[in-house]
């Protein structure tokens, strides 16, 4: 089976988490898109969506449905995201869209996070199959390159692209992170760094991966 076709099983089985007369968390990349053509068929059940890029807010009007900003709401029910890597402890890595930090601050209004993926995410250890993406403030790029080379890391600048907070993205090879935690919180502590693309102090609640063998719900 294709990886799209389990990318959209995957996210027609978050429909079952929306419920009635809510907003609903919307994060981004190809798996959330699958979710919002989803998300489409409920407009008229729901409130409307809290999105965290510029892209799903234009995906999610394009299906008709209300975009709310987060300032606008002080919780929502669930929120739903794809990932990059995702650990059997529900723990992440994210930001292959660079939408990492709008992702973890949409994620932390959410009581409950459901992460949609296809098989090929399943890591046992963070950073084994893909580079962590670090937002930074432009004016700290190298200073924090040379932090992340000294940390073991290496990072590579992601040429053209910039965030929509206006910032760059380092994507680091060669992490294992055998303590997301530990690692996401010392990351964040760097100075120039926004965010780091390490969803462990937060992790999912529920896992939904898109198989060859339909939807698996881990809860
Ligand atoms: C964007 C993200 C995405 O959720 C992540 O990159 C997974 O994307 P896709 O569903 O396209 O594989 O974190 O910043």
């Amino acid at each position: 089976m294709d990886q799209l076709t389990m990318k959209k099983q995957a996210a027609q089985a978050a429909l079952q988490y929306v419920k009635p007369d809510t907003i609903v968390g919307v994060g981004s990349g190809s798996t959330v898109n699958c979710f919002i053509e989803a998300l489409g068929t409920m407009r008229n059940q729901i409130k409307g969506a809290v999105a965290a890029s510029k892209n799903s807010e234009a995906l999610l009007r394009e299906q008709g449905i209300e975009v709310f900003s987060a300032n606008d709401v002080s919780g929502l029910d669930i929120y739903v995201d794809g990932a990059d890597e995702v650990n059997p402890q529900k723990m992440m890595i994210k930001g292959g869209g660079a939408a990492l930090t709008r992702e973890k601050i949409v994620a932390a209004l959410a009581k409950k996070f459901i992460c949609i993926v296809d098989t090929s995410k399943q890591v046992d250890v963070l950073g084994s199959t893909f580079a962590l993406p670090v937002e930074v403030i432009p004016m700290a790029r190298s200073q924090v390159a040379r932090k992340l080379v000294a940390l073991g890391g290496s990072p590579e600048y992601r040429e053209g692209v910039v965030t929509d907070n206006g910032n760059v993205i380092l994507d680091v090879s060669h992490f294992k992170i055998m303590n997301p935690v530990e690692m996401e919180k010392e990351l964040n502590n760097v100075a120039g760094v926004v965010t780091n693309g390490i969803f462990a102090l937060r992790p999912a609640d529920i896992i939904i991966v898109g198989t060859p063998d339909g939807a698996k719900i881990i809860e």
